[in-house]
Parts: C-alpha cells; sequence; structure tokens
C-alpha cells in the first residue's frame, strides 16, 4: 500500500518565498536606499523605514512591538518583508505565516499562534560537539517534482565536498539539509560548519581564496580563514535553535535536551507546564554564559484576515517578557473587523493599531515596474526582448504589476512552443489575450450578468 505522506514543512515555506526569490536584501547604503540594489526597485522611504527597523532588531531595541505594512495590491509589501529577513541574517529568525493559515491549521488558533511566537524566539548556543567543518568545493543539489505540484521542483538531496588545508571530505546529505543550503545561499568558496549528528548547517563566511578570485565586494561578505586539521573534529559550535525547538524536544520525551537536535516539526499541542521548564532552562543557560536570547521576527501576512480574538491575543503575547516583534501586512483600508460587527481602519482594533509603526507602500511608476520586469525575467532565466519588455510594462502600468509579472511565465512557455529562444511583443499580445487580468474579467462576467437579465 502507498505510504501517505505530509508535504515536510520546508517544502511549503520553500513555495512561499519562489515569487520573491530575487530579493537578496533591503538593498540600503548606510540607512539610505538606493534606488535598486539588493533585488529591490523604488519604494524608497518604505526601505529606508525598514532599515532603521532592521537596525533596532539587531541591537535587541524592539522586541515586543509591531510594525504594520499597509498599502494596495502588488506594490512589494510581502517583498518588503522578504528582504527583511533577509537582511536580519541567518541567527535572527524569521516566521512568515498567512492569517488565513490559523484558521486551516489542524490546532487551536491560540496554539498555533504560541508556536508562531516561539520560533520567532532564537536561543543561541555554545557547545561542544563533533563537527565538519571546511571551505565548500564541490556542491551539488539533486531536484525533483513537487510531491503535490509537479510543476514545481523542489531539492531533495545534496553532496557537499569540504576542505581544510590539509584533508577533504565529501558527504551525502538528505532533503532538509539541501533545503537549508539553498535557504543560507551555501556555494562554493563558503567556509561551513556541519554539526555531525544533525545535519545542522552554519555558514561563517568566504575563503579569502574564493572572495579574491571571484573579486567580491568585501565590505559585504565576511572573509575567514579556511580552518587547519581533519575535516571532522571535536570543537565548539555555535549554533541557534528557538524556543519552539526546545519545546518540541522537550515535549517528546526526558532526554537531555542540551544535545538533543530535533528532528521534524510535530504538530501537536505542547503543554504550559514544557513551555515553563523550557522558559527555565534557557534562562539558566543564558545566567551560565552558555547561549543568548535573539528575538526576531513573526510576519504576518493579510492580517485584514485575523479576528478579533486572535488580535487581543497578539496583544497580550506583546507584553510578555520574551516576544518577538510581529510584522503585519494588509492591503485592506477601513473594513470590518472579523468577528465584530464594527468596522475599523485596517479592519485591526484601535488599541493594537495605537501601538504600531505603520509603513505605507506606494504604487510604482511605469520605469519601476518595467525594472522589478527586468529583475524577475533573469531571476525565472527569462529572455525576451526590449520591445516585449516595454509593452509589459505598460500593462503593468495600466492594470497591475502582479498581472504583468505573472504574464512571464506563460510568455515564456508560448514563445517555446513557437520555437523562438526570446519573448517577443507579439508573444506578449498573445497569452494577454489568453489570460484576462481582474478588470477585464469582472466586466466580462458583468455584461454576461446583464445579458442573462434581459
Ligand atoms: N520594490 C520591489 N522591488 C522588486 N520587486 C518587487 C518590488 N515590489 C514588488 N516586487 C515583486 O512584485 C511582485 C508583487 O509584489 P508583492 O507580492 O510583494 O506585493 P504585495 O504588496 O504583498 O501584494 P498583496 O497586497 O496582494 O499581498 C512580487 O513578485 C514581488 O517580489
Ligand atoms: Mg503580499
Amino acid at each position: 500500500m502507498e505510504e501517505i505522506r505530509e508535504a515536510p514543512e520546508a517544502v511549503r515555506e520553500w513555495e512561499r518565498i519562489s515569487a520573491h526569490s530575487h530579493i537578496t536584501g533591503l538593498g540600503l547604503e548606510g540607512l539610505k536606499a538606493k534606488p535598486v540594489a539588493g533585488g529591490m526597485v523604488g519604494q524608497v522611504e518604505a526601505r529606508e523605514a525598514a532599515g532603521i527597523i532592521v537596525d533596532m532588531v539587531k541591537k535587541g531595541k524592539f522586541a515586543g512591538r509591531a510594525i504594520l505594512l499597509a498599502g494596495p495590491p502588488g506594490t512589494g509589501k510581502t517583498a518588503l518583508a522578504t528582504a527583511i529577513a533577509k537582511e536580519l541574517g541567518r541567527d535572527v529568525p524569521f516566521v512568515p505565516i498567512a492569517a488565513s493559515e490559523i484558521y486551516s491549521a489542524e490546532i487551536k488558533k491560540t496554539e498555533f499562534l504560541t508556536q508562531a511566537l516561539r520560533k520567532a524566539i532564537g536561543v543561541r548556543i555554545h557547545e561542544m560537539r563533533r563537527i565538519y567543518e571546511g571551505e565548500v568545493k564541490e556542491l551539488s543539489v539533486k531536484e525533483q517534482p513537487h510531491p503535490y505540484n509537479p510543476y514545481v521542483k523542489v531539492p531533495t538531496g545534496a553532496t557537499i565536498k569540504l576542505a581544510t588545508t590539509d584533508a577533504s571530505q565529501k558527504l551525502t546529505m538528505d532533503q532538509s539539509f539541501a533545503i537549508s543550503l539553498i535557504r543560507q545561499g551555501v556555494e562554493t568558496g563558503d567556509v561551513v560548519q556541519i554539526d555531525a549528528d544533525s545535519g545542522r548547517i552554519v555558514k561563517l563566511g568566504k575563503s579569502k581564496e574564493a572572495a579574491e578570485r571571484e573579486k567580491l565586494d568585501l565590505s559585504s561578505v565576511q572573509v575567514v580563514d579556511v580552518p587547519s586539521g581533519p575535516v571532522l573534529k571535536h570543537k565548539e559550535f555555535v549554533y541557534t535553535l528557538t524556543l519552539h525547538n526546545l519545546d518540541v524536544a522537550q515535549s517528546r520525551a526526558g532526554m537531555s535536551m542540551f544535545s538533543l537536535l530535533f528532528g521534524g516539526e510535530e504538530r501537536k499541542e505542547i503543554s504550559d507546564e514544557t513551555r515553563r521548564s523550557v522558559d527555565e532552562a534557557v534562562k539558566s543557560w543564558v545566567e551560565e554564559g552558555r547561549a543568548e536570547i535573539i528575538p526576531g521576527v513573526v510576519f504576518i501576512d493579510e492580517c485584514s484576515m485575523l479576528d478579533i480574538e486572535t488580535f487581543s491575543f497578539l496583544n497580550r503575547a506583546m507584553e510578555q517578557e520574551l516576544a518577538p516583534i510581529i510584522i503585519f501586512a494588509t492591503n485592506r483600508g477601513v473594513t470590518v473587523v472579523r468577528g465584530t460587527d464594527l468596522k475599523a481602519p485596517h479592519g485591526m482594533p484601535l488599541d493594537l493599531l495605537d501601538r504600531m509603526l505603520i509603513i505605507s507602500t506606494k504604487p510604482y511608476s511605469r520605469d519601476e515596474i518595467l525594472e522589478i520586469l527586468k529583475i524577475r525575467a533573469r531571476a525565472e532565466k527569462i529572455e525576451i526582448t526590449k520591445d516585449a519588455l516595454e509593452y509589459l510594462a505598460d500593462i503593468g502600468e495600466e492594470s497591475s504589476l502582479r498581472y504583468a509579472v505573472q504574464l512571464l511565465a506563460p510568455a515564456a512557455n508560448y514563445a517555446e512552443a513557437e520555437g523562438s529562444k526570446k519573448i517577443t511583443k507579439e508573444h506578449v499580445e498573445r497569452v494577454k489575450q489568453l489570460f484576462a487580468d481582474v478588470k477585464r474579467s469582472v466586466t466580462y462576467l458583468q455584461e454576461y450578468e446583464e445579458k442573462m437579465l434581459k
């Protein structure tokens, strides 16, 4: 009989980031936004505001507060949140959730939220462990179609060759490792440490030789020495877990929590008692100098979907001792607060709105749309003529950025079927006819309804 398997959490997260894969950061110089950088275009004020927040988060000054990203659809709110995550770096937890997930999860709403909040508090631990370390000499990632969606490829495993100044070794690893490799952007020339028992990977920086060879900008990369001695050794390993990881480990068994490095995530409820004992343990590690606490970020997209109960839960949660930062995003103006019959700005209760910093995102100019399309085409490895790109920018300006971005893939497909290496304006015209934008689709249905009434 066929075995039933759930898509691992890592795979679901993978799908969510792919529309924003071109974004590598906020593209700031100091606190000033460069017009086009880090895969981000325009939206200068919002990016600069986000930069200030990243700065405060990194300094640990912002815990327990909230931000609201508000703006029309397709103005880059989710893109901005993705960029914030990239800027925070690998150690600071970033937990993206869509408000609708709260209702679809098999666990209670409050449990789902508590888990999300605890996933966003990092605990950086120093421990003696068996680790592989060295410069990445070779790296290959195996891909396979997604278990449910065969049109999307997901990584399924990886092989990596590590070298110190004295030795080298080849390692074969599984899917979660491959995803973690890609998410951290590990490439050849990086110096990494891998925990031998858990497969946990930590990227230390670039080797000096690789940085010179690739002519990297030394102000933005960390250059480190290639370690010496054998690849596998006993050494102090610094890694970051989250309170949630520890909760899961603790609730599994009375095993020594300190050395226990979680396996797959489990979606069951965790008792308050377990959480209390984890908090106690973490506090004592901090006092002993074996661990540090790193408050991270929970990002709640489509937050107008949350109901009044959830809002008041979050309001209280933000006042607790170990609270992450919460970033909300919405494209709704004044609307009903779910679970009440009252209208409020962004569908959020006023007491919560009151304690938030609001960043608004604005619609893009045609030039900015053009620039974003160029970047997206490059990210999707799509060749397109200048004419076709200009035409797509017109479409983006007239209907929406998202619509124009979405036409790229079918246009590429159509071009290929026509035996053309590049998308031309004709190809774009054709897919524009075949796929309606929202305005056209609504107009059509309205006309149709009118006819039905006659
Ligand atoms: N400033 C930008 N620079 C580069 N790419 C961007 C920018 N803004 C948006 N994009 C890209 O355009 C697409 C649409 O943007 P995004 O999904 O972030 O919009 P949104 O504001 O979250 O919309 P919604 O309200 O519908 O959720 C995404 O692929 C995103 O990565
Ligand atoms: Mg969005």
